[in-house]
């Protein structure tokens, strides 16, 4: 019930104030409560939680079948690296990187990535409205229940690179909110190529153009 009033939180913020969003204080916040009071259970929630991986499963399998397969992926806000296995499970990649800000969240993320090493996935800690990496550096950028900051995901995506945003929540919700979605991201170049729900959540997918 909290978790899900959250998400819906950040959703209407993300849409009607994305410039709070990337306020220091939010941000300190945010990082305190996922790395402080989450980190440890997050795998708990999601492994509880049947349709979790309903959405990203979903949008992984239609970017599958209906693009070229994105050769360098970028999962932010990744937590625990539940978009960057997710990917390595459906996506045949070269490189897949997931950035959070919390260094609870990496460690058990690097823990698990440790168990299979030589599958080229990366864990960094980067600020996903700040990050490190070159312009047109990805083909794939995710975001998954995490808020995200498009001017910085436009910035490092190559031409025509996609945009996946899911939420494992609140799907129906998030669908009525489509008309300022789409406004909001082509306010940034994105347009969107396919939303659906899936599970109780939803995604989406847009393309740079
Ligand atoms: C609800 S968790 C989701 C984790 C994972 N993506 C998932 O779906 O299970 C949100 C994550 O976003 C991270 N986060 C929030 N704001 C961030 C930012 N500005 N930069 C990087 N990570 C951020 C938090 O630290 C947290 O690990």
């Amino acid at each position: 019930m909290f978790r899900r009033a959250f998400v819906e939180l950040i959703i209407v913020l993300l849409v009607r104030w994305p410039r709070l969003m990337e306020s220091t204080i939010i941000k300190k916040s945010i990082v305190f409560i996922y790395g402080k009071l989450i980190a440890d259970d997050l795998d708990q929630v999601i492994k509880k939680k049947e349709d979790y991986d309903k959405p990203i499963i979903n949008a992984l399998r239609y970017i599958k079948s209906n693009f070229d397969q994105p050769q360098k992926v970028l999962d932010l806000g990744t937590g625990t690296g539940f978009g960057v296995f997710k990917t390595k499970e459906i996506i045949e990649s070269k490189e897949i990187i997931g950035v959070d800000l919390s260094k609870n969240m990496l460690e058990i993320a690097r823990k698990k990535a440790k168990a299979r090493e030589g599958d080229n996935i990366f864990f960094e800690q980067q600020d996903a409205s700040d990050l490190s990496y070159e312009s047109n550096s990805f083909d794939l950028l995710m975001s998954n229940n995490c808020p995200c900051y498009l001017k910085e995901v436009a910035r490092v995506l190559k031409p025509s690179g996609l945009f996946l945003f899911t939420l494992s929540y609140s799907g129906e919700k998030v669908m009525k909110h489509k008309p300022r979605l789409e406004k909001f991201l082509r306010r940034h170049g994105f347009q969107i190529n396919k939303m659906d729900q899936g599970g109780n959540g939803v995604y989406i997918i847009a393309e740079l153009s």
